[in-house]
């Protein structure tokens, strides 16, 4: 298989892999994809009873994103709705119309279309073993559940949104055992995949591993 310019990042909710994409894209100046965003979006349109088949143009016409120092921010036609994307109750839905086909494969060619030739750092749960499975290198990277709500309490936070911490910690577990056990495109290490485990590494750390896998794979 021919590979190309391609960093993947999968993992379970709040593992960081939207931070460690973020660190990469800005060091080395490569896009970004944010796959569960699209995930977002489509269910924030469905919300709003659009139709799946306008939702997938809708995504590549009026959707506009933007890398920030600290996230990526998503406009709506110039409105930022960043923040109701990052809402829990988005994140379930989500999920749920994840495991349907109609909308992985809708999903599967915008996410292709990030890919140009300048490079491509993608995350998500499925990059490595579906979307960019030809993509030169291939992270998994993962932590424990209470740290991942830890981590997603912090964020949820920032973003002014109340949180319940032992609500937060089921919400993940139960996405994870979805997100692990669907049939369709399930959450699973690639086999070429390297597996960071970051429960007890900080943010700096994971980036230092990432970049000295970059350096030796990638560049
Ligand atoms: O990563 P994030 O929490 O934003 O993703 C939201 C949901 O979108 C996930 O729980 C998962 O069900 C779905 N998703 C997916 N495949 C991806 C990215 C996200 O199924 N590549």
């Amino acid at each position: 298989m021919k590979k190309i310019n391609v960093i993947t990042i999968d993992g379970p909710s709040a593992s960081g892999k939207g931070a460690l994409a973020r660190q990469i894209a800005s060091k080395f100046s490569i896009n970004i994809l944010d796959s569960g965003v699209l995930y977002r979006l489509f269910a924030y349109f469905d919300n709003l009873a659009i139709a799946h088949s306008e939702i997938a143009k809708k995504i590549q016409q009026e959707i506009n994103f933007n890398l920030k120092i600290d996230r990526l921010q998503i406009l709506n036609n110039e409105k930022d709705i960043t923040s109701q994307l990052r809402s829990e109750d988005i994140a379930k839905t989500a999920s749920k119309l994840s495991s349907k086909k109609e909308v992985r494969s809708l999903l599967f060619n915008i996410q292709r279309s990030f890919y140009t030739s300048k490079g491509l750092v993608a995350d998500g749960r499925d990059m490595g073993t579906v979307v960019f499975k030809d993509a030169k290198l291939k992270i998994f990277l993962t932590a424990s559940p209470e740290i991942r709500a830890k981590r997603r309490y912090i964020e949820l936070q920032n973003l002014g949104q109340e949180v319940n911490m032992p609500a937060l910690i089921a919400d993940i577990e139960s996405r994870d055992l979805k997100d692990s056990s669907r049939e369709l495109s399930p959450l699973l290490p690639a086999d070429d995949a390297t597996i960071i485990d970051s429960s007890d590494m900080s943010l700096e750390e994971v980036f230092s591993f990432a970049e000295n896998l970059i350096k030796k794979e990638f560049i």
